[in-house]
């Protein structure tokens, strides 16, 4: 119970939450001067909500997931996420927190190409000094179906395999978040739907908090709760007061459960 402030006892308003922003600003650099990204944004996020993000290219979904997942350091406001404080971390200290609270799906895999399927998955846990790195990543591999592709090369497998492998990676350490940004754009619908199945699937079975950010509105329903961002703010929200006890950690399996 690694979500909850005290005791086991305690629900609902006394929770941490899963996603904390509190007037969050994004500026970046850029040749043509200092560029805008997030503009004093705010979210809170309960442990096991699955949360669509929804927004015109370059409204900053993105760039929101980035400070979120510990990918990129805000320029100011607060962070906190799976009982973290994020602000003013270092990168080493970042990247510690990613590895053991976070998972993170990008539309394009970014799987290491000179590993194999197996030794992809294993990395985050062999970081992490775990001993069991490459039975634990195996069973990974076993749960989105590619335990016959552990000694596969990322070019020797296709498009939706190597999703599935970046997916068992996401979650073989069982994160309190799971991230995932546009994670079927680089698939052909019948696969995307299969990489979507599995993504909500793994996600019941982890009872994570579940971060989507995607442009299909038919993915987005699948979600407890979507988010709608505009130049770089929150402009819509389905559920700002919508806490469900019982999407924590639940044994309930949510929508897709089931589909594999
Ligand atoms: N490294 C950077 N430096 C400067 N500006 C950036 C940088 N990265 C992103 N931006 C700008 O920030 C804005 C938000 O980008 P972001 O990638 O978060 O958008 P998005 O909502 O994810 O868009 P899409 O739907 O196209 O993926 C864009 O205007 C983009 O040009
Ligand atoms: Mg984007």
């Amino acid at each position: 119970m690694r979500a909850l402030t005290k005791s086991a006892t305690q629900e609902g308003p006394t929770r941490t939450p899963s996603i904390l922003l509190e007037n969050v600003h994004l500026t970046l650099a850029s040749a043509a001067g200092p560029v805008n990204i997030l503009n004093g944004l705010s979210l809170t996020v309960e442990p096991g909500e699955a949360v669509a993000l929804l927004g015109p290219s370059g409204s900053g979904k993105s760039s929101l997931l980035m400070v979120a997942a510990g990918l990129e350091n805000a320029s100011a406001g607060r962070v906190s996420v799976a009982g973290r404080v994020l602000s003013g971390m270092d990168e080493d200290a970042l990247a510690r927190f990613r590895r053991e609270h976070v998972g993170i799906v990008f539309q394009s895999f970014h799987l290491v190409p000179t590993m194999t399927a197996l030794e992809n998955v294993a990395v985050p846990l062999e970081l992490l000094g775990r001993s069991d790195a490459f039975a634990r990543a195996e069973e990974a591999l076993a749960h989105v179906g590619l335990d016959h592709r552990l000694e596969h090369y990322p070019g020797q497998l296709s498009g939706g395999e190597q999703q599935r492998v970046a997916l068992a990676r996401a979650i073989v350490h069982e994160p309190e978040v799971l991230f995932a940004d546009e994670p079927t754009g680089n698939l052909d619908g019948a696969t995307g739907a299969a990489i979507v199945d599995l993504l909500f699937s793994l996600r019941a079975r982890a009872r994570a908090t579940l971060f989507l950010v995607t442009h299909e509105e038919a993915l987005a329903a699948r979600c407890d709760r979507i988010l709608r961002m505009k130049d770089g703010l929150i402009v819509a929200d389905s559920g700002a007061a919508a806490a469900p006890s019982t999407a924590s950690r639940s044994p309930s399996p949510v929508n897709g459960e089931g589909s594999l």
